[in-house]
């Protein structure tokens, strides 16, 4: 069966609304996720082709994450270098951490200082880390592509299929033993292929040999509260892959 597309889903949702409202329906209850993820910005439609903006080969082996970071910060392998402040490769323990962290992509604050996870998101990253028993410093954490997409649209597929060899050489010289995916598209990102987060988080996938538990976006936990109990089950599960346990609450 063909995948529908979102302006067939759209028309479908308002027929069915009309049908209700024929019915003399005068309310329905609708989740405010729902909502702000019909409001986002649709994504633009760019051809492919139009974001090759200078395809520098990435070389097929970094020996040093400072190496990859030098590369990333000269790269103009996609149209996300035009309006980047500083790329942003990543930090942390980049010597066998127990655990990457995976986002999206940066956002202003990160693009300002090219540092990841340093803005509200970054803020409940840390508490997140923190209840686990870990210091940030401790993990190693990345994103899928390493300059801002404009106005925090979701990267492109064919931004973060550009981007995506120097998160897999990252990850070839990090080592990690587990690998945390935040959020639906950090995770389409590292499987190529779309995913509904929502019924993928908590089941154990696996990226370049190593384990990999998809759970909430920070800033999807931060528009939503009440799914930080969810998140949470799965970063236990991840503690429990590792053999620990949260340490007592403060
Ligand atoms: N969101 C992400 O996915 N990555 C960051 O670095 C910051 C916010």
């Amino acid at each position: 069966m063909a995948e529908p597309t979102f302006e067939g889903l759209i028309e479908g949702l308002e027929q069915y609304l009309e049908a209700l409202r024929d019915q003399g329906v005068q309310r329905v209850e609708v989740d405010r996720a729902v909502l702000e993820e019909l409001a986002r910005e649709p994504e633009p439609e760019v051809e492919p082709a139009m974001l090759v903006v200078e395809a520098a080969p990435i070389p097929a082996a970094f020996t040093t994450l400072d190496a990859i970071a030098a590369h990333i910060a000269q790269c103009r392998n996609c149209g996300l270098c035009q309006e980047r402040t500083r790329t942003v490769p990543g930090e942390g323990n980049g010597d066998g951490p127990d655990i990457l962290f995976v986002g999206e992509g940066p956002g202003a604050d990160e693009d300002a200082q090219g540092r990841p996870f340093v803005g509200k998101a970054g803020k409940l990253l840390d508490k997140m880390i923190d209840a686990m028993g870990y210091r940030r410093e401790e993990v190693f954490i990345a994103n899928v592509v390493k300059c801002r997409p404009p106005g925090n649209r979701k990267p492109l597929r064919e931004e973060m299929e550009l981007c995506l060899p120097y998160l897999r050489q990252q990850i070839r010289l990090i080592r990690p033993k587990v690998i945390v995916g935040l959020g639906g598209t950090a995770m389409e990102g590292l499987l190529g292929q779309p995913v509904s987060i929502t019924r993928m988080r908590g089941i154990w996938q696996e990226y370049a040999g190593i384990r990999l538990m998809p759970t909430f976006h920070p800033s999807y936990l931060l528009r939503d509260p009440s799914k930080k109990k969810e998140a949470w089950l799965d970063l236990q599960a991840v503690l429990a892959e590792l053999g620990r346990e949260p340490p007592a609450r403060k």
